[in-house]
């Protein structure tokens, strides 16, 4: 070993030990000849101090060491006068007397500093991510990672799971999002498609008797990407024979609070996690993902909202929609700036407005502020109006009530909007807090406006509802439940699963409401549905993403930040330059001709 102790491990108790360390030089500074440097493994930092009476040989090397050069030290370990530790370093005590110093390599003067903050622009430090992931936080992050993914893999090993590997390698189904195609060479104009999910492949290990599988599994899928969203990611991919709904979130949420009081003690972890129902998360958050971390609880208020003479609120209401909202605690007194921070929120979500009531008896509508213009605008209503209002929505003096008006869907997503920028106003989110929730019952089928049909909500390959399949058969397609869940945390979605469905004729029933027709159902899905019929056990699993999980336990604001070498927002990777064109020998041997033509 080029090392005998890590740098990050020294304490006081090593004092008088002969150590030899080995790491990058971080900051340096000199006083009256006596040079300081700080010495860098993956373990942490050590001031090494260099003086010319006692060791004049290795001071004079250590003159001409520059940032991220790679050297070893030789030196005795001393511990710190009183008052001068350094509080801000594990190792602070303590400082290194360096006798020797040998140069293992130079680095070239870094593009940025290497340090806690990253400064640099995200795509110099994607451009040079072997630097960025120099960083003690992005080390930090990996190690993170590496402990959940272990924990993980015990946790499960102790449960009887078996990690199986699935190919990455595979045929092209639709499965939501766009596939990642690879030509073939062996058959011109064929194509495999990377798994979005390993799926199928998961329910077939459960035709196969595996009953209980797990992969720690790369995914593909070619969408546009998000803060929260890379073109290849990792789930914990899960699946389980003979189990209920109950079973698996009952071992999800098991897993998850080990692993989180585990690897992240710090965490204020809620438990146990609630269970809501989908329909009640909307009624009440306007969210298929609430943040749970704080109240802010919808009303729906159409019936009273009938009673008034605005014009909005009645016409909203004839035409099927509703008018809700909620009450935001002691901010009547909101300033003139943060209504109209809301309003643009309102906007920018697309809602045609946005009513806010401040409870002190007065009432405004959005911008509209003159008396004259409140009392054309027909919500100028008696005193007595507004208790009953405030009554059913739970408001008090002082608060302020918002609401908005639409239909559905779209009403809900514009109130989320506002819910989430009000606790963004208010800091009334600690992101040390984790607030999890699993939310249940889920629609079976979700319309599709722009095609005009019905979509899975989950995938088709869900169960419905217990006593629901009768209902396929109806019309009223929208008010079927599933069995899908999914579990979430301070206002994003952790993990999705079901219980799936095991049977050929109701699996290929879905698929004809999905409007597949019968040639294509076989040819897309034909696998499945032959070995439904060998005795397909009952089935359910579950996927969590780890890189949102670990994002949420590093306190990232992106996945980018927990992902050794992610891709940026247009899907590039900076620092091997992918994707690029391809030598056109290459085309060739896969029968292939780009039609691209640059402009
Ligand atoms: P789903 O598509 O909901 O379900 O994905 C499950 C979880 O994977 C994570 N995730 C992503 N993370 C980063 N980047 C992305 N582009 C991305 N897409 C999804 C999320 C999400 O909750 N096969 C089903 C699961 C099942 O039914 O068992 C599936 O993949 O955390």
């Amino acid at each position: 070993m080029l090392r005998s102790a890590d740098c990050g491990s020294l304490r006081s108790e090593n004092a008088d030990d002969q150590v030899t360390l080995a790491g990058w030089i971080g900051r340096r500074r000199d006083h009256g000849g006596i040079i300081f440097l700080d010495l860098r493994d993956r373990s942490g930092i050590v001031q090494v101090v260099f003086n010319p009476e006692t060791a004049a040989e290795a001071t004079r090397i250590a003159e001409e060491l520059r940032p991220e050069w790679v050297v070893q030290i030789k030196g005795t370990v001393n511990r710190r006068p009183d008052g001068s530790g350094n509080p801000a370093i594990a190792t602070g005590e303590v400082e290194v007397m360096a006798s020797e110093v040998t140069v293992l390599n130079r680095s070239l003067t870094p593009p940025f500093y290497i340090d806690d903050e990253a400064e640099a622009d995200e795509s110099l430090r994607l451009r040079y991510r072997y630097l960025d992931l120099r960083r003690p936080p992005m080390l930090r992050n990996l190690t993170l990672r590496h402990n959940v993914v272990k924990y993980i893999r015990n946790f499960l090993n102790d449960r009887d799971f078996l990690e199986i590997e699935t190919p990455i390698l595979i045929k092209s189904t639709p499965e939501g999002a766009r596939d990642f195609l690879v030509p073939s060479r062996m058959q011109p104009g064929s194509f495999y498609a990377l798994p979005q999910s390993p799926q199928q492949m998961k329910q077939l290990l459960m035709v196969a008797g595996v009953e209980r599988y797990f992969q720690i599994a790369r995914c593909f899928r070619d969408e546009d990407l998000r803060a929260d969203r890379q073109l290849e990611f990792t789930q914990l991919d899960l699946e389980m024979s003979f189990v209920e709904e109950k079973d698996i979130l009952d071992l999800t949420e098991e897993l998850y609070i080990g692993m989180i009081e585990s690897v992240s003690p710090e965490k204020k972890l809620r438990k146990p996690f609630p269970r809501i129902s989908h329909a009640e998360a909307m009624e009440r958050y306007a969210s298929d993902k609430p943040d749970l971390r704080f109240g802010l609880e919808m009303t729906d208020v159409s019936d009273l909202a009938k009673e008034t003479e605005f014009r909005v609120f009645l016409s909203t209401v004839d035409g099927g929609g509703q008018i809700k909202g909620f009450v935001v605690p002691g901010q009547a007194q909101f300033v003139t700036g943060q209504v109209k921070e809301l309003e643009d929120t309102a906007k920018a979500a697309g809602a045609g407005g946005l009513v806010y009531i401040r409870y002190r008896g007065t009432n405004s509508v959005g911008q509209l502020m003159s008396e004259e213009i409140l009392e054309s605008a027909g919500l100028r209503m008696p005193p007595e109006w507004h208790q009953r209002l405030a009554d059913k929505m739970g408001a008090g003096p002082g608060d302020m009530i918002l609401l908005m008006a639409g239909k559905q869907p779209r009403l809900n997503n514009w109130l989320s909007a506002m819910r989430m920028r009000v606790s963004e106003l208010l800091e009334l989110t600690d992101p040390n807090e984790l607030a999890f929730a699993f939310v249940t019952s889920f629609p079976l089928f979700d319309w599709n406006e722009d095609a005009k049909r019905w979509d899975s909500s989950h995938h088709p390959f869900t169960s419905p509802a217990d006593g629901q399949e009768t209902d396929l058969d109806g019309d009223d397609l929208g008010s079927i439940k599933s069995k899908a869940y999914d579990l979430v945390c301070n206002g994003s979605e952790l993990a999705s699963g079901s219980i799936r469905i095991h049977n050929r004729q109701l699996q290929e029933k879905i698929f004809g409401i999905l409007g597949h027709s019968k040639e294509d159902t076989v040819a897309q899905f034909g696998q499945l549905l032959e070995a439904f019929e060998y005795g397909a056990p009952p089935h359910g699993g579950i996927a969590p993403g780890i890189d949102r999980l670990v994002a949420i336990l590093c306190g990232s604001a992106s996945i980018r930040d927990v992902i050794a070498f992610p891709k940026t927002q247009s899907g590039s990777d900076l620092l091997f330059d992918a994707p690029t064109s391809v030598d056109p020998k290459q085309l060739e041997e896969l029968y292939l001709e780009s039609t691209f033509k640059p402009e």
